[in-house]
């Protein structure tokens, strides 16, 4: 027997992809027909991605400023773009979520609708590279995104391109942002049988079904599009913004970067934590691995990090934990190394090395500091030369010395 409560936990859902379904219809059958420039000023040019451009426009007869996404005619099909302004419409309402005016348009060359006009920049323009934003700038966008994220969960749709370029701040600091781009923006339940490159942000699943070179088909079977897929790259995100650069290129195994956290997963207690994961405290840690677990049907939904947002995500070392009163170094037992590709920053004992310093090129560094002063403590930013393999290391602490500078 079919319930009725049963019927209503369904019917948000069904309602709303039947409703996008009778949108695209409607609005197929009275999308207006006009050239930009007889509506509208355009003012410049403020974004520009894969798909189109996005213009900053005035109403020419109210004077009303927009944000007009144009694509060429030449390069969009008409139903993916009847798709991605109705799906944008329906979800429009959400707070976080960019808001349209209800303009949709063909010109001669190119499709168009007019979205609400967000003033700051996107998210990537703030990202300060190999630093990232400020922790409570990130917690306020994971906050907000995540709202987004769960209203269109809650519609029966995967955003699919959760990426800091689509993210719109309407301040520096993260206080208001908005989802955009929905572009990509599929049913959950359809089935994707290839894609044709890889990002970043791309869970292990979905990079399965890329073709190689010289492959005409992938391996894998069909991929139902899943909300697990906006977790992965939720969690991808929360990474990038923290950091200020990728956790790895792709999520396939011929990736170190991502195979070294894959094995690190499986077996925690086994495996060294990775070196570009140690900057993040154990509760961190832990929200990292529940959004991003290799297997999908074991990652949490992108909702769950609200339990993570009182705790903090970077260890930090306060200054008094490696400098004493007298101004000398402390002995100190802190163990935490954070990487990428340019530059690495040490904070360790001297009987314990991390693991890492040796794979990384640094064996000069831990040799020095141990034969020439016999530190107990030693924290030193050592920068990477990629062309000639030299490390260069400016900055050394050692126990009952003050802090001072120690060039290798
Ligand atoms: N409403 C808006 N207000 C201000 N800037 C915007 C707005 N919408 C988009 N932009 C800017 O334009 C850029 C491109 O827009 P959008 O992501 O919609 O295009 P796209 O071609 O679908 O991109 P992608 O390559 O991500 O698929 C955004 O990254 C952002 O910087
Ligand atoms: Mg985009």
């Amino acid at each position: 027997m079919f319930l009725w409560s049963q019927v209503c936990s369904l019917s948000p859902y069904i309602s709303s992809l039947h409703l996008i379904d009778e949108l695209m219809e409607l609005t197929a059958q009275s999308l207006s027909r006009l050239e930009i420039n007889d509506h509208f000023n355009i003012i410049k040019e403020i974004g520009r991605g894969k798909y189109g451009k996005v213009l900053l426009v005035t109403h020419r007869c109210r004077g009303t400023p927009m944000a007009l996404k144009v694509m060429p005619k030449a390069s969009t099909k008409l139903q993916g773009f009847l798709r991605e302004y109705c799906i944008s419409l329906h979800l429009s309402c959400h707070p976080c979520i960019v808001g349209l005016f209800g303009i949709a348009f063909q010109s001669e060359e190119h499709y168009g609708f007019a979205q609400e006009l967000v003033i700051g920049k996107d998210l990537f323009a703030v990202i300060q590279p190999r630093v990232g934003i400020p922790e409570g700038a990130v917690k306020r966008c994971v906050l907000q995104i995540a709202s987004a994220l769960e209203f269109i969960h809650e519609h029966g749709l995967v955003h699919r391109d959760v990426k800091p370029e689509n993210i719109l701040l309407l301040d520096r600091h993260c206080c208001r942002v908005k989802l955009a781009d929905f572009g990509l923006t599929q049913k959950r339940g359809t089935l994707i049988r290839l894609i044709s490159g890889t990002l970043p942000y791309m869970a292990p699943e979905l990079c399965a079904m890329a073709v190689e070179p010289g492959e005409r088909r992938p391996r894998a079977e069909p991929l139902s599009v899943e909300p697990s897929l906006d977790t992965w790259a939720f969690g991808v995100l929360i990474f990038c913004i923290l950091t200020g650069y990728f956790p790895w290129e792709r999520c396939t195994t011929s990736d170190d970067f991502y195979q070294e956290f894959a094995d690190w997963c499986q077996s925690p207690a086994k495996a060294a934590t990775p070196s570009q994961w140690k900057r993040f405290t154990p509760a961190a840690l832990e929200m990292f691995s529940r959004l991003l677990a290799v297997d999908a049907s074991h990652r949490c939904t992108v909702g769950e990090v609200e339990a993570y947002i009182n705790v903090d995500w970077v260890r930090t070392v306060p200054p008094g934990e490696l400098v004493g009163d007298d101004g000398m170094v402390k002995a100190t037992s802190t163990l935490t190394s954070t990487l990428n590709s340019h530059y690495i920053r040490y904070i360790y004992t001297h009987s314990s090395p991390p693991a890492d310093t040796e794979s990384h090129g640094c064996n000069s560094v831990r040799e020095t500091c141990s034969k020439s002063r016999g530190p107990v403590a030693v924290e030193m930013n050592v920068r990477m030369d990629m062309t000639n393999d030299r490390c260069d290391f400016e900055y050394c602490m050692i126990a009952g010395q003050p802090p001072g500078i120690f060039t290798g």
